[in-house]
């Protein structure tokens, strides 16, 4: 069964935040002071997020991407990874990670039936990491790659490119993609907190394509069910490839498959969007049918666009931590 929304776009994915808490604090995510904290008691239990994703499955989603904060600092989480692996009929789980507690749990998540992972990691310069994440330490994250491959992981790697920051670092990291089977995806810097002249962070996609072409052959590869946003090229030879998103200059709204759960069960047909709908109340009152309701709700009222790009962005400053990016 399919579920589409209301201009006929497949809505197949979840993205499920199972906490707003993470033991980095990237710069492009969360502003200096951090994020104010839900407090405990506000955060969906276990149960909860399991029964949203029954829920989610039942009516048509097939792919259910956990992510935070950073999921792998909640108690609990390879047991309920575990659970989603066994739903019928979803045909992908997998998790989006910082790769800091990677090296203790890759093996964890594995056996619990994760797929596949995305790492984010946005330089291979310890002083340049530990600026970007403010408190992060890079050895820990690379362990953490290396244990993920030796498990058997196929890996995406995330940049988040930002001009001035970290963008002389994107010929290193294409090149990660020539020496091992790593997908490496360089992603535009999206103005999520808002940062006053965020402009000059951007650069746009066409400009990493053209800088990466001056070294390698990009061959574009056809894009796969389900693959996301990304723009993907292999390089002749290479063993991983490489690919873009680009968010802020050429909006991918019109092949949007997705729908988000924040960690306190606010439910987001759009990052870039205020209107959200609460599943609480429908959580609390255990009907699968109410909650099946509001989440057919919030798929017929996914917008059409996001009004972010170069010129003018509307939406009021959120940190992905508290999304889930
Ligand atoms: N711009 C672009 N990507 C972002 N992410 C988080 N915040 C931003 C931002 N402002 C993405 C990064 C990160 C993941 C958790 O979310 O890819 O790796
Ligand atoms: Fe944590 Fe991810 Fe935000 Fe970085 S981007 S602070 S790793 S949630």
């Amino acid at each position: 069964m399919r579920l589409r929304d209301s201009i006929g776009r497949t809505i197949n994915y979840l993205r499920l935040s199972v906490t707003d808490r993470c033991n980095l604090r990237c710069s492009y995510c969360m502003p200096e002071d951090g994020i104010g904290k839900h407090a405990h008691g506000d955060i969906l239990s276990y149960e909860e997020l399991y029964k949203i994703a029954c829920v989610a499955v039942s009516i048509g989603i097939d792919k259910i991407r956990i992510t935070g904060g950073e999921p792998l600092v909640r108690k609990g989480i390879i047991g309920f990874l575990h659970q989603l692996s066994e739903i019928p009929r979803l045909k992908q789980l997998v998790l989006t990670t910082n790769g800091v507690l990677l090296e203790k749990m890759a093996l964890d998540l594995r056996a619990a039936g994760v797929q596949r992972l995305n790492i984010s990691l946005d330089s291979l310069d310890p002083q340049t990491f530990a600026q970007i994440s403010r408190c992060g330490d890079l050895t820990s994250v690379l362990a953490g790659i290396e244990m993920a491959k030796s498990c058997g992981f196929p890996i995406k790697l995330n940049m988040v490119v930002m001009r001035g920051i970290n963008d002389h670092e994107i010929l290193d990291f294409a090149t990660l993609a020539t020496t091992s089977a790593t997908t490496v995806r360089f992603i535009e810097y999206m103005p999520a907190i808002r940062e006053q002249n965020w402009q000059r962070y951007v650069v746009p996609g066409s400009e990493i394509l053209e800088r990466l072409a001056q070294h390698f052959t990009l061959i574009p590869v056809e894009q796969a069910e389900m693959s996301g946003p990304a723009r993907n090229f292999r390089i002749p030879g290479a063993p991983g490839s490489v690919g873009v998103i680009t968010p802020v200059s050429h909006h991918f709204c019109s092949e949007c498959n997705r729908i988000r759960v924040t960690a306190t069960g606010l439910a987001k047909g759009c990052l870039f969007d205020e209107s959200q709908l609460d599943l609480r109340a429908a959580l609390r009152s255990g009907s699968s049918v109410q909650l099946a309701h509001v989440l057919n709700a919030l798929v017929n009222s996914k917008p059409v666009r996001h009004q972010m790009n170069p010129d003018e962005c509307h939406h009021q400053a959120f940190s992905m931590a508290s999304i889930g990016g």
